[in-house]
């Protein structure tokens, strides 16, 4: 969370004010969600979203609860009509997707780097799509294994006329979105966003309306866009701190951009640092093949794995917290959410060439 967000937060734990300073006598967890106050700051966080990443007006701008694994069955409940929907599996995070569809539709791999042990993302030419898919969907940004798609697929000129869905959970304002190219894009507020709790969903306006017998009202994406997210009791105060969110990051600027493309700047700083400084050590390793790689998730691991324990404990004492890989993958992994300051990185790349003088 960037700092300036959680010093806001705390400054109106107890009394929320307005833009124009006026008290409102109350926290935002004691309004009602359908109050005038809190229904202007789910309109200036909904707005201020919109603006943040350019959603352009046909896309309706949801704020749910369910997180990124809730999506993965809202998603085929509200758009497979029951039929087919092909999933590029580059990771972890897509084929739960897939597995999880399959309850509600006939969810095909139409792609899948699991044999390259999902270090490279599967060249999209060679995607075996299907031409009566009710939506192709792939998970942008593989927090798990650390693979990014560094453009979205055109599926037009791949011959599909499916819409493109994106699980952009894990690099969501991170960099612009291609809107002419989604259908949908769904994520979990709580890396780049948020606290969690708090689900999004960019949807475009002829998706709505198509949703299963089956599908509970309150994820129904076309009664849920109706009552402007408030069909029932929205996650206000994650709303509310992701509303903070927006506006920091409305406020960033680097190199003369501003915004989401400020924090593009950033990131790439960010993430090439530290890929630079792996790739000429001896010691550190990332699998990942340069092309696929995520500007927000480095895992990596140490050529003597019996050192593990070591780095973790001598990167705590340094202050570099929450280090060690996921259990499935094992080894490190870094995150360089949006608000991870350069400075951070550069702590950690220090930290990493101490360690190697050290053990080598
Ligand atoms: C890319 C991606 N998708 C889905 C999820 C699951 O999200 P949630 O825990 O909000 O259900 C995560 C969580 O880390 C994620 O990184």
């Amino acid at each position: 969370m960037p700092e300036a967000v959680l010093e806001r937060a705390a400054a109106d734990m107890l009394d929320w004010h307005d833009r124009e300073g006026r008290a409102s006598g109350m926290s935002v967890m004691e309004m009602s969600h359908r109050g005038r106050e809190f229904v202007s700051i789910c309109e200036q966080a909904e707005a201020d979203f919109r603006a943040l990443l350019a959603v352009p007006e046909h896309f309706h701008i949801l704020f749910l609860q369910g997180g990124g694994l809730g999506e993965n069955a809202i998603v085929p409940m509200n758009l497979s009509r029951g039929g087919i929907a092909d999933f590029v599996v580059t990771g972890s995070w897509s084929a739960k997707s897939q597995k999880e569809a399959q309850r509600y539709c006939e969810a095909r791999v139409a792609a899948s780097n699991a044999e390259t042990g999902f270090t490279r993302l599967p060249e999209a030419s060679g995607w075996r799509l299907s031409s009566e898919a009710a939506y192709v969907h792939i998970c942008g940004n593989e927090t798990i294994n650390g693979l990014e798609f560094q453009e979205l697929p055109d599926l037009a000129a791949l011959g599909s006329a499916a819409p493109l869905v994106i699980d952009f959970s894990s690099h969501v304002a991170s960099r612009p979105v291609d809107w002419r190219r989604v259908g949908l894009a769904f994520g979990g507020a709580q890396k780049n966003l948020g606290p969690a709790g708090l689900t999004l969903v960019v949807v475009r306006d002829d998706l709505l309306g198509h949703a299963l017998e089956i599908c509970p009202s309150a994820f129904n994406y076309r009664i849920v866009a109706d009552n402007r997210s408030m069909y029932n009791t929205p996650p206000t105060w994650a709303i509310y701190i992701a509303g903070l969110t927006f506006q920091w990051l409305l406020q960033q600027s680097e190199d003369g951009f501003t915004g989401v493309a400020a924090m593009e700047r950033r990131n790439i700083a960010k993430s090439g640092l530290l890929y630079d400084f792996i790739d000429g050590s001896a010691l550190y390793d990332n699998k990942v093949a340069p092309g696929s790689r995520s500007r927000m998730n480095v895992p990596f691991f140490l050529a003597d794995e019996s050192r593990n324990e070591a780095f973790l404990a001598g990167a705590r004492a340094a202050g570099l917290l929450q280090l060690k890989g996921h259990k499935s993958v094992g080894g490190m992994r870094a995150s360089l959410y949006n608000a991870m300051p350069l400075a951070g990185v550069q702590a950690l790349v220090a930290y990493m060439r101490e360690f190697e003088r050290l053990h080598a």
